[in-house]
């Protein structure tokens, strides 16, 4: 239905955040080893961080890498870390030539330390570029940054830096990994997964959810936009009555 609809370019969602998901099942159901299906979804990313240039979203948050995902067997962990560095080297004339800015989500410093170097590296070198901002949620859960902010707050207010009525809505975004990163408009997650694990709790207050059987590596632009004119059809109401909205 969707597919002959285009997309109104006045009301591009800013912000889009991705649970990349159905790799292995995608690898399974073609009698493949986990990782291939791993590897086609690196080829997805850059497809979709593309169509995110095309369409105008300027901020792409991809869930890469759970914290709850270092418990999968080892294998798949260092392969997933190889895959990383490998894909960063590979990537970067890309991301330079897209203008895009790379940034970063998450423990880094749980990830081997050719990974969180290289990740730096390219950080550093695309960090003047303006086209889309790409957020790489990596050993990242929504609980990890939550109880690091509330650490934090609670060093400012146990040294007297901060008062008691200081600490309010805006003081804690200012100190989770997001700050200076507007809250998701549209989260999507692929493979037919009905939750959140863990992503962006907090950020996720207000933002449109859409859910979609394909599996990550066959997710493609055409999908993205899908999901794109699904977020135009609704009417983003935050408490207010529809009245209010188009009054
Ligand atoms: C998502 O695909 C990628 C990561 C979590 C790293 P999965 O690896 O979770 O794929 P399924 O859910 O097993 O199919
Ligand atoms: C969520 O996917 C994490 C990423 C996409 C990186 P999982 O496949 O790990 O999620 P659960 O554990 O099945 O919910
Ligand atoms: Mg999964």
């Amino acid at each position: 239905m969707s597919g002959n609809v285009n997309i109104d370019n006045n009301r591009v969602p800013r912000h889009i955040a991705i649970i990349m998901d159905g790799n292995g099942r995608w690898a399974k159901k073609k009698g493949l080893n986990r990782i291939f299906g791993h590897q086609a979804g690196v080829n997805t990313v850059r497809k979709i961080t593309e169509a995110c240039v095309e369409f105008g979203v300027k901020y792409l948050t991809l869930y890469a890498f759970s914290t709850e995902n270092w418990n999968r067997p080892k294998e798949e962990v260092d392969a997933l870390m190889t895959l990383l560095v490998d894909s960063i080297e590979k990537e970067t004339p890309d991301l330079m030539k897209n203008n895009v800015r790379l940034l970063a989500i998450g423990d880094l410093a749980r990830l081997p330390q050719k990974a969180e170097e290289k990740f730096r590296n390219c950080m550093k070198l695309t960090s003047a570029n303006t086209g889309v901002n790409l957020v790489l949620a990596l050993s990242y859960s929504s609980r990890w940054e939550i109880t690091d902010a509330v650490r934090q707050i609670a060093r400012l207010l146990s040294n007297g830096t901060i008062d008691i009525n200081d600490v309010n809505e805006d003081l804690i975004s200012q100190h989770l990994t997001t700050n200076h990163i507007p809250d998701p408009d549209l989260l999507i997650r692929t493979s037919g997964e009905l939750r959140i694990s863990n992503f962006l709790l907090w950020q996720l207050a207000y933002s449109e959810l859409y859910f979609t059987d394909v599996y990550w590596p066959d997710f493609d632009k055409e999908e993205l936009r899908k999901a794109i004119i699904s977020y135009q059809q609704r009417e983003r109401r935050y408490g207010k009555t529809s009245e209010q909205i188009n009054n």
